[in-house]
């Protein structure tokens, strides 16, 4: 469910599936969001190539990598305060080397190893190739940086090793960057412009996950609706492609049938959507293939059709209410989650009157929600004073935050007494008596485990919920086993 996996929490620790026999040891921690993630199951390949096995103890490897965010400013002290226990750890253990990928590192550059003096090596999210380079360099005692953006890089032909896996849900990247330039957003600055993948390349993926028994993937990028693939380049030159290239372009709604018709039993799912570039096909294409899941995050940041517009967002309020509304139509079971940025410059109690009744006309399965964090070198620091006071952002997002509640409790509520299918992930949090899974709308669902299995599709009967989760049984296997 998780698309924004909160940075407070310590980033997670990452074991390779595979052991390889090689002395070497890479402990990786990332931070951020799903793509995050993702990139380092590549960033695992392709050291893995190198001989290096990753280990869960930071104590014990000869190269600690953190895979950093900077979508907010706490996001980024976060990872500073990781890298005062990596001194700590260092002092104990003075080979180990540090390196900082991602959106950090393509932001501060060569700086973060003046500001941070622990750092050895700056990798940016699109040079991740030439890890086996740095790491050599830095192995000879040098410092060792790239944060060349590409228009091409796509890690296409790189197989990532799934990491931290349950064997049942995996990640797929679709497009790397992102055009939109949201006037709050450091992401155009830090992972470069847009470009899609091979539909090729994303099937061979799609194809080696359902061989080795994943059952559910997501399709990834800053803006999966804009994906195009026409050979290659950047979204931006599409115009200059030839008549030829034109003809044979793939878009989001073709490539979503071309995967959920060559593997009708993998449930897919996709995030993240943009409202301005959504299209009526998409949401045609959910609902012609029973396996594409019935949700779709539709991050809005604002009601207030005035914020709207200095976010570069570019809908009305209106044409949002009109792609919900074709949404509830053509896809009646359909969950919809939101992001909101909460206080973005100049925002007025109107403003955040219009966010609430947007909220309200909505009632979101699920939401994301921050207050708004001064991003350097983004147009709305350029141009905005970040003149919000603190004090509202808080009792803004407090309002917002109990409006979610509201509506999360009032959507769970509808599963009461219905029989609903989950796709069992693990454990339940809480119980180790109990499976815990989700349904097609994305809904955290737990029931005791009887005879079934993790990747098992069981039919669940309602009987409870809470805010987020639904409580029930197993009535029996879904007919998708
Ligand atoms: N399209 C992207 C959005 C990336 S940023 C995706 O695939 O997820 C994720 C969310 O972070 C945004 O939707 C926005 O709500 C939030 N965000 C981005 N910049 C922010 C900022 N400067 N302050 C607060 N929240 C921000
Ligand atoms: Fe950021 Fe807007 Fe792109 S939120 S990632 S610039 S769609």
């Amino acid at each position: 469910m998780e698309k924004i996996i909160d940075e407070n929490k310590q980033g997670n620790s990452l074991v390779l599936e595979q052991e390889v026999t090689n002395s070497r040891k890479l402990y990786i921690e990332s931070y951020g969001c799903q793509m995050n993630f993702s990139d380092s199951e590549i960033v695992a390949s392709i050291l893995a190539k190198e001989g290096f096995n990753t280990t869960e103890k930071m104590e014990e490897a000869d190269l600690v990598l953190v895979n950093t965010c900077s979508i907010r400013d706490k996001a980024e002290q976060t990872v500073r305060k990781r890298l005062e226990k990596f001194n700590a750890v260092k002092r104990i253990n003075p080979k180990m080397k540090v390196g900082v990928l991602g959106c950090m590192a393509e932001r501060l550059k060569d700086k973060f190893l003046e500001e941070e003096k622990i750092v050895d090596m700056v990798v940016g999210p699109d040079a991740y190739k030439d890890l086996p380079n740095l790491v050599q360099e830095i192995g000879e005692g040098k410092n060792a940086v790239n944060v060349i953006l590409s228009k091409e890089e796509t890690y296409g032909d790189v197989a990532p090793v799934r990491l931290n896996t349950n064997g049942v849900s995996a990640f797929v990247s679709i497009t790397r960057g992102c055009d939109n330039m949201c006037t709050f957003c450091v992401v155009p600055f830090t992972r470069g412009r847009e470009r899609s993948r091979d539909p090729q390349s994303i099937l061979e993926e799609v194809k080696n996950l359902a061989e080795r028994g994943f059952k559910e993937i997501t399709l990834l990028g800053q803006n999966v609706d804009s994906y195009l693939w026409y050979g290659g380049g950047l979204k931006k030159d599409y115009d200059k492609a030839s008549d030829m290239q034109k003809a044979t372009a793939v878009n989001f709604s073709e490539l979503l049938s071309l995967v959920a018709e060559a593997h009708p039993k993998m449930r897919i799912r996709f995030s993240t959507s943009n409202p301005q570039d959504m299209t009526l096909d998409v949401i045609e294409t959910m609902a012609k293939h029973k396996n594409i899941c019935k949700h779709i995050h539709l991050p809005v940041q604002s009601g207030s059709n005035r914020i709207l517009k200095e976010m570069n967002r570019l809908h009305t309020r209106e044409e949002y209410f009109e792609l919900i509304d074709n949404i509830r139509k053509i896809l009646p079971e359909c969950s919809v989650s939101q992001d909101m940025i909460i206080g973005f410059p100049t925002e007025t109690t109107k403003d955040h009157e219009d966010t609430m009744d947007l909220m309200e006309h909505v009632k979101y399965d699920f939401g994301y929600m921050f207050t708004y964090s001064e991003r350097p070198g983004t147009l709305a620091e350029r141009k905005l004073e970040d003149d919000v006071p603190e004090e509202t952002k808080k009792s803004r997002l407090t309002e917002i935050i109990n409006l979610q509640q509201k509506h999360s409790a009032f959507r769970t509520k509808q599963n009461l007494g219905k029989t609903v299918e989950v796709l069992i992930e693990g454990n339940s949090k809480k119980s180790d008596a109990h499976w815990m899974g989700r349904t097609s709308q994305n809904t955290v669902t737990v029931f005791p485990k009887e005879q079934y299995k993790i990747g098992e599709f069981v039919n669940v009967k309602i009987n409870e919920c809470t805010t987020a989760t639904l409580i029930g049984e197993a009535i029996g296997y879904s007919e998708n086993n």
